[in-house]
């Protein structure tokens, strides 16, 4: 068996030139480990079907030896001479969710040696995304084994640079594809058993499994821990992961309340703050200056590419701990909370008190207000973005004080001057943007008094424009209703009495699907008949409002 010595290497840094990609194939095929970029995060390839070239990556990462490795291929067929027992569900998934950022743990062949699988009889195999990922297993003609190219316990790297951090005179080359563009690692699903279960979240959610395939489930062990007697179903779990040097301390609720509860503890010297984009000035002008932002509260794309990056930030100043504002558990942010919940051991600052709050969003016509109703009828407290607005215009507050301010003349006796106001803004963008932040700012403000004093368990926010006015940082879940646009033109046409061309005005005013599926924790479709769409809003509120 051969062994290197660490200390003797020279790491060269390849770019992703066609000669670049020859020289990563040719060591690779020599048996030699190489770091290599993915759409998820860089890993640290070799011959997966060569013992001794694995055995290499374990050294470099110091990873034991019980935890297995993924395999990488090129192509879905490569998926037979790798695996047996292939059900048809594989190909399913294998269809809709390849290239990109999914493993499945499958039966393996023989010819896979038991490093490689930890002596396990199954193998998690992966088709990445990343075109040079795909280019240089094609180049070294044979499928490579790649964990994350992090030393065992640090948060993955996502940048070459950090995998040179980790192992500059480790390894003898490195591909710089540039930054990750998921930045957390696949999501690992076991195919052996009757349906698909996670055993680790990331970018390909349960909803969009469960939507491909049906039935679906997640590991309880990724949210919350391994109890004492749980039966690891993937090694990966065992192991404490992802974590900075300094101690990781994770608030989790609503942005809002986060927010609140970290600047409360901020008195120790070099505490550092990773926030949302909306809460940076305000922490960092406050106490402290190791403040780094996770992006928008609800742009979970933005969160899944920082993390990593950001964690290992912290690892170059001298943070004694660092608060986090955790982003909202549902749907696509799966993965980073489950990362953020293993940095912080399992435990975190809940700051939920007591009470949960649903913010719920979508176009006009799509039927929102029908589960606002039903939600209403449960004992819910709803409050409606657009009568809190209409009274506050009916009163002496900092909301008209501030519109009859900016715009002279718009309210006089108590009453608004639409039209005045309207023809102001219509052909002035800079007047509608004032209009905006003082409208949104003022109905924010009010909803977080009303929810603060509230003694209602559950209370939604029934808010057209969630996202765009900031409240979405109140919710603990946020939710857009999704319809076709025949059903919401048919609806709004009867609701309000206007014709189909001021209706499709209407709607074409307002953002498409994409910006709600960007944003929101969880969609719900409103396309069959109303009974169809009853019965998804009563599936809703069994799973997550009891
Ligand atoms: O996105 C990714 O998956 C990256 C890139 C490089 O492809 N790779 C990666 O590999 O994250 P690694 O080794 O850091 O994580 C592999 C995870 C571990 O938690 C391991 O326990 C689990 O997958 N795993 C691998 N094979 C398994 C198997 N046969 N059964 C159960 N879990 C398995
Ligand atoms: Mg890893």
């Amino acid at each position: 068996m051969t062994s290197i010595t660490a200390a003797s290497m020279k790491t060269k840094l390849l770019r992703t030139r066609p000669e670049d990609i020859s020289e990563a194939g040719r060591l690779l095929s020599a048996g030699q480990v190489v770091a290599i970029p993915t759409e998820t995060v860089y890993g640290l390839a070799a011959n997966a079907l060569d013992e001794d070239a694995v055995l290499r990556i374990f050294e470099a990462k110091g990873r034991p030896q019980d935890n297995p490795l993924i395999v990488h291929i090129s192509a879905p067929e490569q998926l037979e001479q790798l695996a047996e027992e292939l059900s048809p569900a594989v190909w399913q998934m294998a269809e809709h969710f390849w290239p990109g950022p999914l493993t499945m743990v499958v039966k393996k062949k023989a010819r896979i040696p038991n490093r490689t699988s930890a002596g396990l009889d199954t193998v998690g195999i992966r088709m990445p995304a990343h075109p040079v990922a795909r280019a240089i297993i094609d180049a070294a003609g044979v499928p490579l084994a790649a964990p994350s190219a992090n030393t065992s316990g640090k948060p993955s790297p996502t940048t070459a640079r950090d995998v040179l951090d980790d192992m500059n005179g480790k390894v003898p080359a490195i591909v710089d594809g540039g930054a990750c563009s998921v930045g957390v690692e696949s999501t690992v699903v076991d195919m052996t058993g009757d349906y698909p279960q996670i055993l680790r979240p990331g970018a390909i959610t349960e909803e969009m499994i469960a939507e491909a395939m049906g039935a679906v489930s997640t590991d309880r062990a990724t949210l919350e821990g391994l109890s004492d007697d749980a039966r690891v179903r993937s090694p990966g779990m065992k192991y404490r992961h992802y974590a900075p040097k300094a101690p990781v301390i994770l608030f989790e609720g609503a942005p809002n309340d986060t927010f609140e509860a970290i600047l409360a503890q901020m008195d120790q010297p070099w505490t550092g703050v990773l926030c949302f984009e909306e809460y940076y000035s305000a922490i960092r002008e406050s106490k402290s200056r190791l403040v780094y932002s996770l992006g928008y509260s609800w742009d979970h794309a933005e969160h899944a590419r920082r993390l990593f990056a950001l964690l290992r930030r912290f690892d170059r100043t001298r943070a004694k701990r660092i608060l986090v504002q955790c982003p909202r558990v549902h749907g696509a942010n799966a993965g980073t909370v489950n990362r953020l919940r293993k940095a912080a051991g399992f435990q975190s600052v809940d700051c939920k008190k007591g009470r949960r709050v649903i913010g719920v969003t979508g176009r006009s016509g799509s039927g929102k207000s029908l589960l606002s109703q039903r939600l209403e009828q449960m004992g819910a407290q709803v409050l409606d973005a657009d009568k809190i607005y209409a009274e506050l215009l009916k009163q002496d507050c900092p909301m008209t004080r501030m519109l009859d301010h900016h715009f002279p003349g718009v309210w006089k006796d108590g009453v608004l001057d639409r039209r005045k106001l309207a023809g102001i803004v219509f052909s002035d963008p800079e007047a509608l943007r004032i209009l905006n932040l003082i409208t949104h700012s003022q109905v924010k403000a009010r909803m977080h008094y009303i929810t603060a004093h509230s003694e209602s368990p559950l209370i939604v926010l029934d808010v057209p424009l969630l996202f765009e006015s900031g409240i979405d940082c109140l919710c603990d879940v946020t939710l857009a209703v999704l319809a076709d646009r025949e059903g919401s033109l048919a609806r709004i046409m009867k609701r309000d009495g206007i014709d189909r061309d001021r209706a499709e005005a209407r709607l074409n005013s307002q953002p498409d699907d994409d910006f709600y599926r960007q944003r929101a924790d969880l969609l719900l479709r409103n396309g069959g008949t109303l009974a169809e769409f009853t019965e998804k809003i009563d599936l809703f509120v069994e799973k997550y409002c009891k």
